[in-house]
C-alpha cells in the first residue's frame, strides 16, 4: 500500500519527468529560480512569483525572514523577504497562484576574481535590479559571504536561523570592546545566551576577567569550572572604600539623604582618616596636595568617626547642629551593627585590605577562574545600589591604572534595575560609574555587557553606547521601537520579526557581526542552563510542604542562631550548592567569623602587580 507512491516518486525522479513547477518554468532550467522582479525602489523590490500546491518546495522557500538573491550577471543582489501576499487574497487549488513577494535590498555579492576564492559581500547596492531580473534561492556560499567577518577574531555561538548548516559567528573582540546588550522578554533564553557567550569568550580570550552582577544567583551553576561566587556573606568590602555618597546611600537606607548630615560626614570622615593614619596628630587636618577627602579610599575606624561626632556635639558653638549630629550618630551606629551590612563593617581591626579585596573580586591572579559571580539575591536594595557603584568604579579604575594589562567585562544582568531610564529612580553614583565604563571603558579595556527584559526602562545613554545587540523576542511595542531605533543599517525590517521569534533565537546586529543576522544560539546541556540547580531543588518537592520556614525566617533576619555563631563558617559553606568542589572561601571570610583573632594579612598582591597607584602614601 505505502510503497506505490514511493515507487511513483522514484520513477518520476529517475526518468526525469518534469514536476508541475518545472513545467511552469520550462524555459528557466535553474531549479533555484523563484520569480522575477516587477518593481524596485531605492531600498526595496517586489517580485512576482507563483505558489504551487500548498506543500510545494517553491512555496516553502518564499517565507518571511528568508534571504534570497537576484541575479544581475556579474553581481547578485541579496534581499530579505519581509512580506508575501496574493493581491486578490484568494487561493485556488487548481492551476497557478500568482503571489507578490516584497523584499528589502541588503547588499550585493560579487564573485572573487581569482578562481576558487570566496565570493565577497558588500553592503549597499551599486546596481539596482532591473524589471524581469530573476530571483533565486540564495546559495550557501553567498549566505556565508553575507555574514563573513573578514578575518576578524571570531567565535561561533550558534547557527543561522535560515540555514542550520551555517555557523553563526561573531567578532568577539569588537563585541566585547564596544559593549554589547542582550534584550528579550522573560524566558526567551537571555541568561542562557549570556552563559554561552561567556564560555566562548573565556576560551577565545584567556586574558579576560569577568564580573557578573547576578541578581538571581543563577550564573554560578552554569559556569561551575570558571567562576567563584561572592555573596553578602563572603563579600568583604570595607566601608572606607565607599565614597561619601555611596556611604550615605547605605546610612540612609536608600531614602532621601539629609544634606546637613552628609555635610557633617564630609568634614568628619577625613578627620577620622587622619586620626587613623597619624594617631598622635589629633584632628588636625592637613591641607594641600596630600589632603584626605571623604572619598579617598584609605582606612579609618568607625569608632574614630563616632568620637569625632561626640566631640563636636560637646562643642559649645555647635549647639544648633546637635540634633543633626545626634541623628547621624544613630544612623552610623545602627548601620554598623546591622547584620545585613556585616560585609562592610565586619573587621574589628581595620586594615588596608584594598589589594586583597580587589584581587579577590576581580580575579587577580585568577587561579584558572576568571569569572566572579556577585550574587545579590536577598541583599537589601540600598546595599545593592552602593555595592554595584563601588564595584563598577573599581572595575574602571583597575582597568585604567593597569595600563591595559587587565581586560575586564562587567556583565549587568537585569540592568534596568540599576540603570533605569527614569533619572529619579536608581542610584546616581551607580549610574554614573556604569556610564563612565560605557563611555570611556573601551580605551582602557573595561567592557560592559548589558542584559535586560525591558530596554524601554533602561537608561538610553547606556543602551546607545552598546555597539552590538542580540535582540531576542520582544513583545512590547515600546521596547521594539527602541531596538528599531538602535539599528542603523538598511535591514531594519528584520526587526519586524522581534515579536515572533522562537526560543534561543536572536537577531544580532552592530559591530560584532558583518550584517544583521538572525541566529539560533547553540543548545546548552540542561545542567549548564543558569538557574537549573535551584529549579531542580524546587521541583524535587512535590507539594511544597517540606519548606523549612524556620530556615527562611532565619535568612530573612540574616542573623545566625547564637549557638551557631562559632560554626558559622561551616554553615555558610554547607549552604553552597553541591557540584562546586573547587569553591574556596575568599580569604577574608575567616577573620569575620573569629573577630578576636588577629587579622591575617594575606597580601598576595602588591599594588604594583596591577599598576594600582598606592593611594595612602
Ligand atoms: N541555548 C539554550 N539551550 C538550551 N535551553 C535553552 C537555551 N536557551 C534557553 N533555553 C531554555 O529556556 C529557558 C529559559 O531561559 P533563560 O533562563 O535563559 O531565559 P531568560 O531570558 O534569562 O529569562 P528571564 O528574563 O526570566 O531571566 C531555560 O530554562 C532553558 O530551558
Ligand atoms: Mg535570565
Amino acid at each position: 500500500m505505502g510503497i506505490r507512491p514511493l515507487m511513483f516518486v522514484e520513477r518520476e525522479a529517475s526518468v526525469g519527468e518534469p514536476t508541475s513547477q518545472e513545467r511552469r518554468h520550462a524555459e528557466q532550467n535553474d531549479k533555484r529560480i523563484l520569480g522575477n522582479v516587477v518593481q524596485c525602489d531605492g531600498a526595496r523590490a517586489t517580485i512576482s512569483a507563483y505558489a504551487d500546491d500548498i506543500e510545494g518546495a517553491i512555496t516553502g522557500l518564499w517565507t518571511v525572514g528568508k534571504m534570497i538573491s537576484i541575479n544581475l550577471g556579474s553581481t547578485r543582489t541579496v534581499g530579505l523577504v519581509y512580506e508575501i501576499g496574493k493581491s486578490d487574497r484568494a487561493w485556488s487549488n487548481e492551476g497557478q497562484n500568482p503571489i507578490e513577494v516584497s523584499i528589502e535590498l541588503i547588499g550585493e555579492v560579487r564573485d572573487a576574481t581569482e578562481p576558487g576564492a570566496k565570493p565577497v559581500f558588500d553592503r549597499g547596492i551599486t546596481t539596482y535590479p532591473h524589471i524581469g531580473a530573476i530571483a533565486h534561492r540564495i546559495r550557501s556560499r553567498d549566505l556565508q559571504a553575507v555574514y563573513d567577518l573578514a578575518g576578524r577574531h571570531s567565535i561561533t555561538i550558534g547557527t543561522l536561523s535560515q540555514d542550520e548548516a551555517i555557523d553563526a559567528n561573531i567578532a568577539i573582540d569588537d563585541t566585547l570592546a564596544r559593549h554589547f546588550a542582550i534584550v528579550g522578554t522573560t524566558g526567551v533564553g537571555k541568561s542562557t545566551a549570556v552563559s554561552l557567550l561567556l564560555r566562548k569568550s573565556i576560551a577565545a580570550r584567556p586574558d579576560l576577567r569577568i564580573l557578573i552582577l547576578d541578581p538571581h544567583n543563577e550564573f554560578a551553576a552554569s559556569l561551575p569550572e570558571h567562576c567563584v561566587r561572592v555573596d553578602s556573606k563572603t563579600l568583604d568590602l570595607p566601608f572606607w572604600m565607599f565614597r561619601l555618597e555611596e556611604f550615605a546611600e547605605v546610612l540612609f537606607r536608600g531614602r532621601e539623604t539629609v544634606a546637613e548630615e552628609v555635610d557633617a560626614l564630609r568634614d568628619l570622615i577625613p578627620a577620622a582618616k587622619n586620626l587613623y593614619r597619624n594617631p598622635g596628630s589629633g584632628t588636625y587636618l592637613r591641607r594641600g596636595s596630600d589632603a584626605l577627602t571623604a572619598d579617598t579610599p584609605v582606612p579609618y575606624r568607625i569608632a574614630d568617626l563616632i568620637k569625632q561626632i561626640d566631640e563636636r556635639i560637646g562643642m559649645l558653638e555647635s549647639k544648633n547642629d546637635r540634633p543633626i549630629l545626634k541623628s547621624l550618630k544613630t544612623r552610623i551606629e545602627s548601620a554598623a551593627s546591622d547584620p545585613r551590612y556585616r560585609f562592610m563593617f565586619n573587621s574589628r581591626l581595620i586594615e588596608d585590605t584594598i589589594h586583597e579585596t580587589i584581587g579577590n573580586i576581580f580575579r587577580v591572579p585568577h587561579h584558572g577562574r576568571p569569572v566572579t559571580c556577585f550574587e545579590m539575591a536577598g541583599m537589601p536594595s540600598e546595599v545593592v545600589n552602593s555595592v554595584c557603584s563601588v564595584l563598577a568604579r573599581l572595575a574602571f579604575d583597575l582597568a585604567l591604572w593597569s595600563d591595559g594589562k587587565l581586560q575586564l567585562l562587567l556583565l549587568c544582568e537585569e540592568a534596568h534595575r540599576y540603570m533605569p531610564a527614569d533619572p529619579r529612580l536608581g542610584f546616581a553614583p551607580t549610574r554614573h560609574a556604569l556610564s563612565r565604563i560605557a563611555k570611556e571603558g573601551r580605551k582602557y579595556g573595561c567592557y560592559l555587557g548589558v542584559v535586560t527584559q525591558r530596554p524601554g526602562e533602561l537608561d538610553p545613554t547606556i543602551l546607545s553606547q552598546c555597539s552590538t545587540f542580540f535582540a531576542m523576542r520582544l513583545a512590547n511595542e515600546q521596547d521594539q521601537a527602541i531596538i528599531r531605533s538602535a539599528i542603523a543599517d538598511s535591514s531594519a525590517s528584520t526587526l519586524a520579526f522581534l515579536s515572533s521569534m522562537g526560543q534561543r533565537e536572536a537577531i544580532a546586529f552592530g559591530e560584532g557581526v558583518a550584517t544583521t543576522m538572525r541566529l539560533k544560539f547553540e543548545k546548552l546541556p540542561q545542567d549548564l542552563i543558569p538557574g537549573t540547580g535551584k529549579r531542580e531543588q524546587a521541583s524535587s518537592s512535590e507539594t511544597g510542604d517540606d519548606v523549612d520556614l524556620a530556615a527562611i525566617v532565619e535568612r530573612l533576619r540574616n542573623v545566625p542562631k547564637p549557638q551557631q555563631q562559632m560554626a558559622f563558617a561551616e554553615v555558610v559553606d554547607s549552604g553552597r550548592q553541591a557540584g562546586d568542589p573547587d569553591y574556596r572561601k575568599p580569604a577574608t571570610t575567616t577573620p569575620r567569623m573569629q573577630p578576636d583573632d588577629d587579622f591575617d594579612l594575606r597580601y598576595g598582591l602588591k599594588p604594583s602587580t596591577f599598576g594600582l597607584r598606592p593611594q595612602n602614601d
